[in-house]
């Protein structure tokens, strides 16, 4: 597959927070891939997830993964059903058995929703950070309230709906654990201090509805007593993530999108290219006088979600009308929060990024 970058004249530029764009040359193999995978004759949604001709692909996921994320042995990967969501469960399900203790830092819609989650099913969920009114900031950790008997620490490392994202992993005495949906795969991964990483996949990984876990082995309790088995990751690592029919186009999507990376260079040529892209798009809200407003302090402005406000909200509608009319789409903030937000996945094209800023000026100068 070449990475092509620019898109064809039939696509538009698409600035949706998830499920998102998707590079034209992955959406172009599947398409075909439907219709007749390898010269089967058969589609690949067609075709059993246990046959020799779904076998490779199972390998490439696992395979590809590990390179980029240069993952040591002792982490295994799970591809579940279900996408982000889940995990806001499992995950206190299944590490936070031992004591029933665990420390959040909430620091935007996610992790708020991830921290109720635990709530519900731990008798010692805390908060341990919360971010800051703005300028919006996650204090430092060494001011974190943390509990030294918890399971695990849990953060959101890229919060979409808020445009919050940590600059690195941090650094805890407990498990660590990292949502990091909506920015795996856009830079170099410290797998290191995590105990467990997941990630729904419309974002980075490419559909809807698939959820990628990264877990250190030995954190993993055998069995849950009283909890079905689709919900034991312990379960999905024994049968290697085949407990039940997988959703393949997903799986092969996912495949794909991993190999789209590698040829993009990686995961170092991504972080430089997301870098470009997110700076180019601050350096315009921040130079329009007030005109665009975003309330995150610079270090820990996302670089995958922008959300900004118009000072004169009235505008709002005229700005998504003009937007839409220049072939610039889903550019409205999260529901919870209104304004404007536009997402840089990995496949965004740095010429998108670049029609967006040229709109943003000019739709300043006219109606500033
Ligand atoms: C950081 C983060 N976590 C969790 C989710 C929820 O994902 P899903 O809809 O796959 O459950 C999202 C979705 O946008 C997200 O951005």
């Amino acid at each position: 597959m070449t990475a092509r970058g620019v898109s064809s004249p039939l696509r538009a530029r698409n600035f949706g927070p998830g499920p998102a764009y998707l590079p034209t040359e992955v959406l172009e193999r599947l398409a075909s891939d439907l219709l007749d995978y390898q010269g089967s004759g058969l589609g690949v949604a067609e075709i059993s997830h246990r046959g020799p001709l779904f076998a490779p692909v199972r390998e490439a996921l696992e395979d590809r993964l590990r390179r980029l994320l240069a993952l040591p042995a002792r982490y295994a990967i799970l591809w579940m059903h279900g996408g982000a969501t889940p995990h806001f469960g499992l995950i206190p399900l299944n590490l936070g058995r031992r004591r029933g203790r665990a420390d959040y830092v909430v620091s935007g819609h996610w992790s708020a929703c991830a921290y109720e989650e635990a709530r519900r099913l731990l008798p010692e969920a805390r908060v341990a950070a919360r971010a800051s009114k703005p300028p919006v900031a996650v204090p430092p950790t060494a001011s974190w309230s943390l509990d030294p008997e918890a399971d695990y620490v849990y953060y959101t490392d890229n919060e979409s709906v808020d445009g919050i994202e940590f600059p690195g992993a941090p650094r805890v005495a407990r498990p660590l654990v990292a949502d990091m949906t909506a920015n795996f795969l856009s830079r170099p991964i410290e797998i290191g201090p995590h105990a467990l990483v997941y990630a729904g996949a419309q974002k980075n990984l490419g559909l809807t509805g698939l959820g990628v876990v990264v877990v250190d082995r030995e954190l993993l309790p055998e069995d849950l007593p009283g909890v079905p088995r689709t919900d034991v990751y312990a379960a999905h690592l024994a049968e290697r993530s085949m407990l039940n029919t997988p959703n393949t186009v997903a799986w092969y999507t996912a495949a794909l999108m991993l190999e789209w990376i590698e040829h993009a260079g990686g995961l170092e040529a991504l972080a430089v290219r997301n870098r470009r892209k997110a700076d180019r798009l601050y350096a315009v809200l921040d130079g329009s006088g007030g005109f665009y407003l975003n309330e995150v302090s610079p270090a820990y402005r996302s670089r995958m979600n922008v959300p900004f406000q118009l000072a004169d909200p009235a505008l709002l509608p005229v700005f998504l009308r003009e937007a839409a009319a220049a072939g610039l789409h889903q550019l409205e903030g999260h529901r919870s929060r209104g304004g404007l937000r536009a997402s840089l996945y990995n496949a965004q094209p740095e010429e998108a990024v670049a029609d967006l800023a040229r709109f943003l000026e000019e739709f300043r100068r006219r109606h500033g």
